[in-house]
């Protein structure tokens, strides 16, 4: 918390204010518009996974629906889909940030379209604070009527060329969080330029009391909005958004000083079209090259009281989805399979984290001593040379901007 949050929550009591109205709740959504610019105005509810599962009804999303979506990511990307009866098709990852493959959307609608089988939707995860491709995603969706909805969950303050994050959609949602950049303990918001689908949803988001004095209802509602007690915490944690992205990307910057020096480790390179707000520092580890595997290392960070997490499980490999299709996914397993999520916070300090790399250098030292025989190291070059040669997006981008 920075401080602020205080004043608006008491102003909050003070008013009696404390349900879901009330002035909080109107400055929060305004800032927020404002704040991301681009045209756009927010709708604020009880969680990220709330504003998706609204938007997903007002596109229509019901049974037996296929709705595109990344399967790197958080299960609550995906959980709305289910609850309208919808299937979801998990798309894999490029190699370079994590976030879904263009490419691969581009050849999955194609081969959809010829079979009439085209999503409903596509949701486009912004992965651990780093914006997806969009643009070339909403191109390839826009060829064939799918519309596009950004999950923003995780990448609030990231820019996209020159355009903030959650404005490069028509729909987007947003995530507050206890684990977020910026918080209101828990609440979300669905972020759009269409004033009339916002309408919507926000009735819907309040149990679909019909404007009327007596309590009317005409359609299925929900108790999604957010309480004027939360919007306050809110107004007062976006004042500081910009502080706790250049927080976390000091952070990041120290993990690189930190930790490049040992073989086999990198962190995920920030793509050229925009800011990654480091939400989460996400450290690779080769696992050619080192025996201990990312939970190895979790377990031995919290041995000495350090909290790390993994990357997400792919979507395609949970029991809950086994039914489900997939387009690819080995990258997203890769991924998984040698990625860590670093302790992040804004307010860690620098003792903290130097006592998080001194922890990361023991373990994998001791790990590089036990596997990095000569014939090993060849094997690792001979196939870091493939991945490198087919798989850097970002390298392709760069030559690309080069040119132009
Ligand atoms: C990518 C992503 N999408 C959706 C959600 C769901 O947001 P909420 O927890 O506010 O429901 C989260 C995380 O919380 C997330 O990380």
């Amino acid at each position: 918390m920075c401080g602020q949050e205080q004043k608006y929550v008491a102003d909050a009591f003070d008013t009696n204010w404390l349900s879901s109205v009330g002035p909080n709740i109107d400055a929060f959504e305004q800032q927020m518009g404002e704040r991301l610019g681009n045209g756009v105005a927010a709708l604020a509810v009880s969680s990220g996974t709330a504003a998706l599962h609204l938007i997903l009804r007002y596109l229509g999303v019901g049974d037996g629906d296929r709705v595109a979506v990344s399967t790197l990511t958080f299960a609550g990307s995906v959980f709305p889909i289910r609850y309208l009866g919808g299937l979801p098709v998990f798309i894999d990852s490029e190699r370079t940030s994590g976030n879904i493959d263009s490419q691969l959307v581009t050849e999955y609608l194609a081969r959809a379209a010829k079979r009439n089988e085209l999503p409903k939707a596509l949701i486009a995860v912004h992965l651990f604070g780093q914006h997806c491709d969009i643009d070339a995603i909403v191109a390839a969706c826009d060829e064939y009527g799918v519309p596009v909805v950004e999950d923003a969950a995780e990448s609030l303050g990231a820019t996209y060329r020159g355009r903030q994050t959650a404005t490069t959609a028509p729909y987007s949602i947003l995530s507050f969080n206890g684990n977020k950049i910026i918080t209101t303990t828990g609440g979300g918001m669905v972020v759009s330029r269409n004033e009339i689908a916002l309408q919507r949803m926000k009735k819907w988001a309040t149990q679909s009391r019909e404007a009327s004095v007596e309590y009317v209802h005409r359609e299925l509602g929900y108790n999604y909005r957010m309480s004027n007690v939360l919007a306050g915490i809110g107004r007062a944690q976006l004042t500081v958004l910009d502080d706790r992205v250049a927080a976390r990307r000091r952070i990041a910057a120290r993990y690189r000083d930190g930790l490049m020096s040992i073989p086999g480790v990198s962190l995920q390179s920030e793509a050229p079209w925009g800011t990654h707000t480091r939400w989460l520092t996400v450290m690779q580890i080769d696992s050619m090259i080192h025996e201990l595997t990312p939970t190895d290392i979790v377990r031995s960070l919290d041995a000495q009281n350090i909290e790390a997490r993994p990357v997400w499980r792919p979507m395609h490999t949970q029991p809950v989805f086994a039914h489900c299709e997939a387009i690819g996914g080995k990258v997203a397993e890769s991924l998984y399979g040698e990625g860590l999520c670093l302790p992040s916070s804004s307010s860690l300090t620098e003792a903290d984290q130097n006592r998080v790399i001194e922890t990361v250098h023991e373990c994998l030292s001791d790990g590089l001593r036990m596997e990095a025989t000569w014939r090993q190291m060849q094997r690792v070059d001979a196939l870091r040379a493939k991945r490198n040669h087919s798989t850097s997006q970002f390298d392709h981008i760069a030559a690309q901007n080069a040119r132009v």
